[in-house]
């Protein structure tokens, strides 16, 4: 069943120019991007984004790096997204990222690591509201793709 997830290109990601390869990584694997935006987190966005890391020692600084710069804000869709997008992106530390990952091939740092990914369906449907209005969202544009990503 075709699932949604929210993935968030994080400030370094597009400060390092690596939009394009990140999008490319999902478009070719054949997930479809249903929303797209650049934009800029208030701080209001980034604390409802991480709320379940409030009073963890590295939550203040995770806020100030979300908020730093822009983010590339995503949603996409396919068979079973929220789970095998988290697998592309590989483990937060990028030194127990599995080769061939994003942070394995782009980041160096547990903090500072390029990606963000929904961790279940209920916060892929949390964050995915934090971003966007479902208005926003064009799930019915390519046919074609639906029966590459659904299996249909
Ligand atoms: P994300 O939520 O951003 O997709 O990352 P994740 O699930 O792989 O990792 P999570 O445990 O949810 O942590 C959220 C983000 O906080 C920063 N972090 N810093 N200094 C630290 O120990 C530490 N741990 C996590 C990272 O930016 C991480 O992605
Ligand atoms: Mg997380």
């Amino acid at each position: 069943m075709a699932e949604r997830t929210f993935i968030a290109i994080k400030p370094d990601g597009v400060k390092r120019n690596l939009i394009g390869k990140i999008i490319t990584r999902f478009e070719e694997k054949g997930y479809k991007i249903i929303g797209l935006k650049l934009l800029l987190p208030t701080l209001e966005m980034a604390e409802k984004h991480y709320e379940e890391h409030k009073g963890k020692p590295f939550y203040p600084r995770l806020i100030e790096y979300i908020t730093s710069g822009p983010i590339v804000a995503m949603v996409i869709e396919g068979c079973n997204v929220i789970a095998e997008a988290r697998r592309m992106m590989g483990a937060t530390k990028p030194e127990a990222a599995e080769a061939g990952t994003i942070r394995f091939d782009y980041a160096v740092s547990q903090e500072y690591n390029i990606i963000h990914g929904s961790d279940s369906p209920a916060s892929a449907e949390r964050e995915i509201a934090i971003y966007f209005k479902e208005e926003e969202l064009c799930s019915d544009w390519n046919t074609m793709l639906e029966i590459v990503t659904n299996g249909k």
